[in-house]
């Protein structure tokens, strides 16, 4: 990868369903490498935010175009590392399956299920790569969750600061039975990209965590257990959500 950094990289930004840019970063240069392990999703957005240096990157395309499991999470981790990031936010959007996680709320999981199949969940995938078997009993990076729960707490912006988070394989949305089963494994929340993102930017020694927009209820999870999940219901969400993220992520 032939990829210029003058400084490195404060923090980078993951942005999901509904996130696809971050109007507030100023100065703007645009890096779009081709990595070691292919293609990344679009070009990554790196500028100023309060004078700091942020990066953000759209995680399905900014025209939305990639399914979960068609996202070459390793070239978008590779690449944010390469320009000099060392922790990485992942914005993820969401279902809400316990009680405590209703449409619109905020979240910083600190546990994770993995239930997705099929993606190339490891850098070790290569003949002759050294194997790794990362400790990964706490998936998300502690002291980049306790910066954006405090951040959170400095920009007044409500936040569920623990959760576990279970990552399926869409692109569908889940069956009620699916959902119970979730539930009664332990998970709160359920997306399709948090893995194997988490794991990856383990394996690559980056700092990670999660914030979790819950833009629905999970099927059969909320009031009504007969409610159809609509994308118009999920974007109206995500972006009624949003409206703090500014304000935490110049406090973070
Ligand atoms: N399930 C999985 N992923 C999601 C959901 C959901 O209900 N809502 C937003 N992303």
């Amino acid at each position: 990868m032939n990829v210029a950094s003058e400084a490195s990289i404060e923090l980078a930004i993951i942005g999901g369903t509904g996130l696809y840019k971050l109007a507030e970063l100023q100065d703007v240069e645009t890096h779009q490498p081709v990595t070691h392990y292919g293609a990344l999703s679009g070009p990554v957005r790196v500028g100023t935010l309060d004078g700091h240096r942020v990066a953000f990157l759209a995680r399905h395309g900014e025209g939305h175009s990639l399914p979960p499991h068609k996202i070459n999470y390793r070239a978008n981790l590779a690449a944010l590392k390469a320009l000099g990031a060392q922790r990485v936010l992942a914005l993820n959007t969401v279902g809400g399956i316990t009680e405590r996680f209703g449409p619109r709320v905020l979240a910083c999981p600190d546990q994770l299920i993995d239930y997705t199949w099929g993606r190339i969940s490891t850098i070790c995938e290569e003949p002759g790569t050294e194997v790794l078997h990362v400790d990964f009993g706490e998936p998300y990076t502690r002291s980049l969750r306790t910066a954006v729960i405090a951040a959170a707490t400095k920009a007044g912006v409500a936040m569920v600061t623990d959760g576990c988070y279970g990552a399926t394989q869409g692109p569908r949305l889940e069956t009620r039975a699916e959902i119970a089963r979730m539930r009664r494994d332990g998970c709160d929340l359920v997306g399709m990209t948090g893995m194997p993102e988490a794991g990856l930017a383990r394996e690559m020694g980056l700092d990670y965590a999660c914030l979790a927009i819950v833009a629905n209820w999970a099927a059969g999870a909320g009031p009504d257990p007969d409610e159809v999940i609509t994308l118009q219901d999920v974007l109206d969400n995500v972006a009624a959500a949003s409206a703090g993220l500014p304000a935490l992520l110049r406090a973070l």
